[in-house]
């Protein structure tokens, strides 16, 4: 199975191209599902569905066409369905407040609850076999990196938090009941939490796995743009997730020559060359701005023929390494880059804000640093088998 990520900022296509995305992989056979991760789903608007027609059905996935399915999660159902200990103890929790019961319930959906549970389909159906793709129409950015930074966050409260929170909570339930104005959770509560975990289990290894989930990172040849896609790109390796891609999305065709657009075309120009020199080696896909919405199921056809060109496989594993990583072995930060070409002549190491500069010859490297190693400068450097290996230290 391969999971196809499409994230980016706010707007710039990721649903039509996730949608665009789908139906060619439906056409080439296989069996395709795009689902919306996004709170604010759009996916159904975008195939210019009737709503009712939509959302009418069953929390199940909506069929297009043949080997073509589309699914935006139903927080709603899906509470009742996974939920239910979950939020019913914070509802009454919020209720002790003095918020009404509707009220509570809508602030009873935590923070992540959709895409937990849209990993949670991810997991039952690579289960069940029953997709080939399943293509994932993110929300913008930082919706995107809590998904997939979520697996690890969850494990460790499972380890670590988990079982003491829940033994402790059974020798003190009865009599802080009492003295408490808040009831504490009952043990129904944790079963619930274990429930979940069990559904998520395995999501993390498919997440990092690059034969099976590939990020495609959709931009705008625009400064501020760039700027988060730089950022997300940063994020999904430090999350071990694989960018196989950059899709610069509504570049002006040549055929635009109106002197109003003059500026703009120049801009994006030198952004475009910027895109490409930074993200190298990852192939950057340019998709021209069209002279209208990408809307309903034709006009998504035509964004797949431009995105693909009826040879491409959308699906093609074709990037099995992380760029770079970041790891802590042994109480010291390391950087590693992947350098695929021949390297001659001396590397040169520093730090510019918060970036670590990677200059190999005439090339240079700008590498977004977490913020645990923000501070840190580089210290040793070793080049063995196209992999450098940096050390991180204390300035
Ligand atoms: N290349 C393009 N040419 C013309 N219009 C486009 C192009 N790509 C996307 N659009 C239009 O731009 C609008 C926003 O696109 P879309 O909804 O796919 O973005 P998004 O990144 O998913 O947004 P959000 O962050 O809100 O989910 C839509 O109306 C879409 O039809
Ligand atoms: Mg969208």
């Amino acid at each position: 199975m391969r999971i196809l990520l499409f994230s980016g900022k706010g707007g710039v296509g990721k649903t039509s191209l996730a949608a665009a995305t789908g139906l060619e992989l439906s056409r080439l056979g296989y069996r395709t599902l795009v689902m919306s991760v996004d709170p604010a789903h759009s996916l159904a608007d975008s195939f210019d569905l009737e709503s009712s027609l939509f959302h009418g059905k069953t929390g199940d996935p909506y069929v297009i066409q043949d080997k073509l399915s589309i699914h935006e999660v139903n927080i709603q159902k899906e509470i009742k369905r996974h939920w239910r200990e979950i939020s019913s103890y914070v509802t009454s929790v919020l209720r002790t407040t003095g918020i009404d019961a509707v009220e509570a319930e809508e602030l009873a959906i935590l923070p992540g609850m959709e895409e937990l549970s849209a990993m949670m389909y991810v997991n039952q159906f690579r289960r069940e076999d029953r997709y080939d793709v399943i293509v994932l129409d993110c929300a913008p950015t930082a919706e995107s990196i809590r998904f997939v930074s979520m697996p690890n966050t969850l494990e460790w409260y499972m380890k670590h938090i988990f079982p003491f929170q829940r033994g402790l909570l059974k020798a003190v339930r009865p009599l802080a009941n009492k003295l408490s104005p808040v009831e504490l959770p009952t043990d129904k509560y944790f079963a619930n939490i274990q429930d979940l975990f069990g559904r998520l289990e395995g999501i993390g290894e498919l997440l990092e796995d690059p034969q099976i989930t590939s990020v495609r990172l959709v931009t705008n040849p625009e400064r501020m743009v760039l700027r988060e896609t730089q950022r997300a790109f940063v994020y999904f390796s430090l999350h071990g997730l694989t960018v196989d891609g950059i899709i610069a999305n509504r570049v002006l065709p040549a055929a635009v020559t109106d002197e109003f657009f003059e500026e703009w075309r120049m801009s994006q120009r030198t952004i475009l060359s910027e895109i490409e020199s930074y993200f190298a080696p990852v192939p950057v896909k340019r998709v021209p701005l069209f002279t209208h919405e990408v809307m309903g199921r034709e006009r998504l056809e035509d964004l797949a023929r431009v995105m693909y060109d009826g040879t491409e496989d959308p699906a093609a594993v074709t990037r099995t390494e992380a760029p770079y990583t970041f790891t802590k072995e042994a109480g010291q930060y390391l950087v590693r880059l992947q350098l695929p070409f021949a390297v001659k002549g001396e590397i040169g190491l520093f730090k510019k804000g918060d970036e670590l500069v990677v200059e190999i010859g005439t090339l240079r490297r700008h590498i977004g640093l977490p913020t645990s190693m923000a501070a840190l400068s580089p210290g040793r450097a070793k080049l063995e088998n196209k992999v450098l290996t940096i050390e991180m230290k204390e300035a």
